[in-house]
């Protein structure tokens, strides 16, 4: 065993790395912690250890705590630090949490991406040097890289063996992840909000907490840590993560911003015709002065555009309950746009450098606003309480931000504070969620940020689920919706069924296995009903009449990653089980189409050896059902052997296609 810090401090061993750097007030750049006591409180469902320690000479203290689940596989770990000095004290470095990790053979796994690519995975084997995994956008942290990783301890990643550390730091602002591998037995692991840019004053008894650092532990392979986050975010860190999401369709890839009453009475009528349960008005509805024609005009002014829509909201939410659906609206209420009446009355506002012109995004006119400010907050409350007052019945807001932080500056900020915008944009980010929740528990509210820019467990206490991208080419889905699951359960993964060709990859993609691919997270549709044929409707009432069916177990159940996209064997799988494991939904998804392929034939995971299981097969397009339907299996023969699946689809040959997937429904025979 070799002595480790739990948080070590700069300044007295200066040239390793550290958790906490600081200058004191007066200047001194050291500190030299010790332990002062040890403390334990326990609740029904967890049990916390707090180290508080002490540096020897100054007023200055950290307490570390350690949040040990009983019932979930987590301890989540984050300090708080304040001071008795006589003038405030700048914090230079303040990560969540520290932890050495033996060396020998270890992998990473992490994600990255960018617009319409997120959440692909990346792994590498953990090399001498420093390893740094961060953000920088400002508002949105998930794009670009992820503040999740995990730690295959026992060499290459595997899904279903192996010992692996899973951590993920729970912060919707800039983060920084870094693993520093030095000449010792140990990477050193560090997580934290990333301190580039934001050193911090503080004040004397103010108290500075860190956001938490989760971590957890399986030799289940990468799929069983996923098991641990999920089964973890579903119980305590997603909002209303017991409840089942809502079929949804959403306007957007229908009509963008082409929105009218009439349109929105048919999207309406349509969805409800599949089997929908619930519709979303996504951008374009708003606007007076300037009406929000495109994307460059109108955010911030909330108000209804009455051209489009003469009855308002109240009629639409009146048409969905004629339609027996529930009502959903998009909304951006971190977000300005120069061509706005909010910024002809507020443009201090905004976030800008001082003496210099703002930096201009989406639309070359759109503008962040500047959370620290509490005027702002309770303007960004005040749009979603608007919003509800008006019409209590909604049942779905999808909360979107397009926009990084450009440029430097708050007008809200003291001159010496102005390295805290990012903190102080996240924790006001923070207490307008919070208020928003309190009003609105029931509510269901989508993090969507150009896509999948806010999937992070910072976020999630708030949020019900996130938006993975932008992109619905359900091929591409494939890849990122594996990503994402390493760290999020399906019931947080709005996947849509979209058009043909995809609106941003333009492939072509059968109907058939879109729907197969949004079938495996939170099920809805992207896509102008009017234009489908109806075939194709009857093919998506019939998978919504099934997913129905299937979503506990999609929604609740515990995933199985069997066959990696990543590892280009031309097929993806995985599978999700009920706790009890007398039922599961197996996914097969061709990625690659050659004649004559050989593809690896799939064993399962999770199941009971000794149940008997039933096949069948959903959303079944073949002529024939597939030799083994309605037969039985005991689990330990489709765990050892799998099911011989077709490569290709029996159809009618004006319908054969280069596409092939397949869902099974496996259920318990006594
Ligand atoms: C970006 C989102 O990701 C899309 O789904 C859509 O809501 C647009 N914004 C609307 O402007």
């Amino acid at each position: 065993m070799s002595d480790h810090l739990a948080y070590p401090a700069y300044g007295m061993s200066c040239p390793g790395e550290s958790a906490i750097a600081v200058r004191h007030a007066d200047g001194n750049m050291s500190l030299e912690m010790e332990v002062i006591s040890i403390n334990n409180m326990k609740t029904d469902n967890s049990s916390t250890t707090v180290i508080s320690l002490r540096d020897k000479v100054y007023p200055f203290y950290v307490d570390v705590h350690y949040k040990a689940y009983n019932d979930v596989d987590m301890i989540e770990t984050w300090s708080e630090i304040r001071h008795e000095e006589k003038k405030f004290i700048t914090l230079n470095q303040f990560s969540s949490g520290y932890l050495p990790v033996r060396r020998g053979n270890v992998w990473i796994s992490h994600l990255y991406g960018s617009w319409a690519n997120e959440g692909k995975v990346t792994q590498e084997r953990l090399e001498p040097g420093m390893k740094i995994i961060k953000n920088k956008d400002g508002v949105r942290n998930s794009h670009t890289a992820h503040s999740e990783i995990m730690f295959s301890l026992d060499g290459k990643p595997s899904e279903n063996k192996g010992r692996v550390i899973g951590a993920a730091l729970c912060y919707s602002g800039n983060y920084k992840l870094k693993i520093d591998t030095d000449d010792s037995e140990y990477h050193h692991f560090y997580a934290g909000i990333n301190e580039d840019n934001s050193s911090y004053n503080l004040r004397k008894g103010e108290v500075f907490k860190t956001p938490e650092l989760a971590l957890t532990y399986s030799n289940e392979g990468l799929s069983g840590t996923s098991r641990n986050f999920h089964k973890w975010g579903r119980k305590y860190k997603i909002a209303n993560g017991d409840k089942e999401r809502k079929i949804l369709l959403n306007s957007w890839e229908g009509v963008y911003f082409d929105i009218t009453e009439k349109g929105m009475d048919q999207m309406m009528c349509d969805i409800a015709s599949m089997g929908g349960e619930l519709f979303v008005m996504d951008d374009g509805w708003f606007g007076d002065k300037y009406k929000r024609l495109s994307d460059n005009s109108s955010l911030g002014d909330w108000m209804v555009d009455k051209v489009k829509l003469p009855n308002g909201i109240n009629g639409l939410v009146c048409d969905a309950k004629k339609n027996n659906v529930k009502f959903g609206i998009w909304i951006e209420p971190e977000m300005a746009n120069t061509t706005s009446e909010l910024y002809e009355k507020h443009p201090e506002w905004i976030i800008k450098a001082p003496e210099r012109e703002p930096v201009l995004g989406r639309g070359g006119t759109q503008l962040v606003l500047d959370l620290a400010n509490p005027m702002v907050q309770d303007y960004v409350v005040k749009i979603v309480d608007d919003i509800m007052i008006d019409n209590p019945e909604i049942d779905y807001i999808k909360w979107d931000a397009n926009m990084a932080i450009m440029n430097h500056g708050s007008n809200y900020l003291s001159k010496d504070n102005q390295s805290h915008m990012y903190i102080e944009y996240h924790r006001g980010f923070e207490k307008v969620c919070q208020r928003i929740r309190k009003s609105y528990p029931n509510l269901t509210i989508q993090a969507c940020a150009s896509g999948g820019g806010r999937a992070n467990y910072g976020l999630m206490p708030y949020f019900d689920e996130f938006w993975v991208s932008d992109n619905t080419d359900a091929l591409q889905r494939v890849y990122m919706q594996w990503g994402t699951s390493y760290f999020f359960p399906a019931i947080a993964m709005a996947s849509h069924i979209s058009a043909t060709p995809n609106h941003q990859t333009f492939r072509t993609i059968p109907l058939k296995y879109r729907i197969d691919v949004a079938m495996s997270g939170r099920l809805g549709m992207e896509i102008q009903p009017k234009d489908m044929t109806e075939e194709d409707k009857a093919q998506c009432r019939l998978a919504i009449q099934q997913y129905k069916d299937i979503r506990p177990i999609v929604q609740f159940g515990e995933i199985y990653r069997l066959i990696s996209p990543y590892d280009k064997l031309g097929v993806a799988s995985l599978m999700y089980v009920t706790e009890e494991k007398d039922k599961a939904v197996f996914y097969w998804w061709k990625t690659e189409h050659f004649y004559n392929q050989h593809l690896p034939r799939v064993t399962m995971e999770g199941l009971d050896n000794n149940k008997r299981y039933m096949v069948k097969e959903l959303n079944r397009i073949d002529n024939a059902p597939l030799s083994f339907e309605n037969k039985v299996f005991t689990g330990s023969f489709l765990m050892a052997n799998g099911l011989e699946i077709p490569y290709n689809h029996k159809v009618d040959y004006h319908k054969q296609n280069d596409y092939s997937s397949r869902i099974l429904y496996l259920e318990e025979v006594k």
